[in-house]
């Protein structure tokens, strides 16, 4: 039966515009600065707008350097190979910089965050999630080095924009003499308390990375971000992006290269989204707690974090069932069945529900152990249960885009609600 003609769903109306999960926000100063870049011919890959938002970068997350980029796996890409070759050297000409290599890797985030080990030949090894904050375990983390006592890397996401339990994370890394790569594309803007100093996502591991991409919480259309506080780190991404050309009249090349660099055009965008960074936090965060408290009376819970020592950005609100108020769902391949029963639901069901009244939710994103392009890889688990597959099970993304207006997320609440009647 159509939804819209379910009884359950009586007298609401479809949205007459889409409710998205996060799109773009334009506020009109990018049109200054992508003009300012058409009108001066600075159009390519140097200039103005390029220099500036990696200047206002770098301040805002309070590291000394930021390397703009194409985009957030540009710069894992280059964040993975800058690690290789610090903890393994260079490469033979035909392998990769972390080739025959094992890397601890967050389970639940996007495949963005996990590729680049791929890319240079390494081997992904998935730690399992925990239910405090949806991030890397670092129980599972610390079993991870007592089977593979010789790994020396960490790839972590702070999921949904909610950072990691870090300081447990940096002291085992610490421990092993590993190294950090951050994911932390998700989670602009979000902070952690480390050691009793409030740090900035994007500065808590030894390299950083942040996007731009159209559904983050700033955007460039596209885009991303090297952040670190070693200039040679810097200099090196900012020459491996720019197709690694040496310092000659000619072309020169003593290493592989990439054409990685960001666009003084989509530095233009990003230029004139900087500003309202906090604004978009600020709209993500009453997003959040108007979910919270309308969803107060049925068997959900939102996404968590750890109220003490962070302060998420609240890109995306997620909420998860409570397992005796799931109703039944199977999903198999690529598709999936569900039923409807009394005071029960499935993320499938408030999915497409959501759907049929023009609303945009998503499946929390799929754990990289479940995905098949990963399933031959390890998974570590410490909990005696799968805390990834569970949540992906039970949990979903509810629209968060930042100009849904109130009216609008209440009829998103009040779907949810007809959806366990
Ligand atoms: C966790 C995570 N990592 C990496 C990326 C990749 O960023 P980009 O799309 O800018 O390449 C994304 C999103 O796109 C992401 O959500």
């Amino acid at each position: 039966m159509l939804f819209t003609e379910d009884s359950r769903f009586e007298g609401i109306e479809k949205f007459d515009n889409k409710c998205w999960l996060s799109s773009p926000t334009m506020h009109g100063d990018e049109k200054h600065w992508v003009d300012d870049a058409i009108l001066t011919n600075w159009v390519s890959t140097i200039g103005e707008n390029i220099n500036e938002v990696e200047k206002e970068m770098a301040s805002i997350i309070g590291v000394k350097y930021a390397v703009a980029l194409s985009c957030g796996t540009a710069a894992l890409h280059l964040a993975a190979k800058l690690a290789g070759e610090k903890l393994y050297g260079q490469p033979k000409a035909d392998s990769g910089y972390l080739s025959g290599k094992k890397v601890f890797c967050s389970d639940m985030t996007f495949d963005a965050s996990v590729n680049p080990v791929a890319y240079e030949n390494g081997e992904a090894v998935f730690i399992d999630s925990e239910r405090d904050t949806w991030n890397m375990d670092p129980d599972s983390l610390e079993k991870a080095f007592e089977i593979y006592p010789d790994v020396k890397l960490i790839v972590l996401a702070h999921l949904y924009g909610t950072p990691c339990k870090m300081e447990s994370i940096r002291r085992i890394a610490d421990e092993h003499g590993a190294l950090i790569i951050e994911d932390a594309a998700e989670s602009l803007g979000a902070k952690y308390l480390l050691n009793g100093e409030w740090v900035e996502t994007g500065n808590l591991g030894n390299y950083n990375c942040i996007s731009f991409n159209g559904n983050k919480i700033i955007t460039g259309s596209s885009g991303g971000m090297f952040l670190t506080n070693s200039k040679e780190d810097a200099d090196k991404v900012r020459k491996w992006s720019t197709q690694s050309r040496e310092n000659a009249p000619w072309y020169q090349h003593e290493e592989l290269g990439h054409n990685y660099r960001m666009s003084n055009i989509v530095a233009g965008v990003v230029r004139g989204q900087m500003p309202y960074l906090n604004e978009h936090i600020a709209q993500k965060k009453a997003i959040y707690e108007r979910y919270k408290k309308g969803f107060a009376d049925l068997p959900v819970s939102m996404n968590p974090y750890d109220a003490v020592n962070s302060e998420p950005n609240f890109w995306l609100s997620c909420l998860i069932i409570d397992k005796d108020a799931m109703a039944q769902q199977t999903r198999t391949g690529l598709t999936y069945t569900y039923k409807t029963e009394n005071g029960k639901s499935t993320p499938s069901e408030i999915l497409d529900a959501l759907a049929a009244f023009n609303a945009e939710g998503r499946p929390i994103w799929k754990p990289m152990h479940m995905q098949p392009i990963y399933k031959s890889h390890p998974f570590v688990s410490a909990n005696g249960e799968d805390v990834g597959a569970d949540i992906f099970e039970r949990g979903l993304c509810l629209p968060s885009d930042n100009k849904m207006t109130p009216e609008q997320q209440d009829k998103v609440i009040e779907i949810v609600h007809r959806c366990f009647r």
